[in-house]
């Protein structure tokens, strides 16, 4: 169906299937992705999925909500295009997405 790439502070990629309707956070879990952890499991309340969106990307993926960003905002490394996974719906306009993850998680 299509790929989305994360790519950790080291440079390394690492792809995961996407799987429409699943959120990002889920499809790095599932798959083993270090540095996504999930803690809340996707309630957008613990920051443990954050994720900064490629600039050619965030037209396609947009903004953080308001909730999403009270939560972000608390992360040193937050970014313009910081978000949290969990709240980053795969669909299939979102094939070939990258995305970085922060040195650390909350
Ligand atoms: S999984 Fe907790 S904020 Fe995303």
């Amino acid at each position: 169906m299509g790929t989305i790439t994360f790519v950790s502070q080291d440079g390394t990629a690492h792809d995961v299937e996407l799987v429409d309707g699943e959120s990002l956070m889920d499809l790095a879990t599932s798959n083993g992705v270090p540095g996504i952890d999930g803690d809340c499991g996707g309630e957008a309340a613990c920051g443990t999925c954050h994720v900064i969106v490629d600039d050619e990307w965030i037209a396609r993926t947009g903004t953080r909500s308001d909730e999403e960003s009270q939560m972000i905002e608390m992360s040193p490394e937050c970014a313009a295009n910081s978000r949290l996974s969990c709240q980053l719906r795969a669909t299939p306009a979102l094939d070939g997405l990258r995305v970085h993850l922060p040195e650390f998680q909350m």
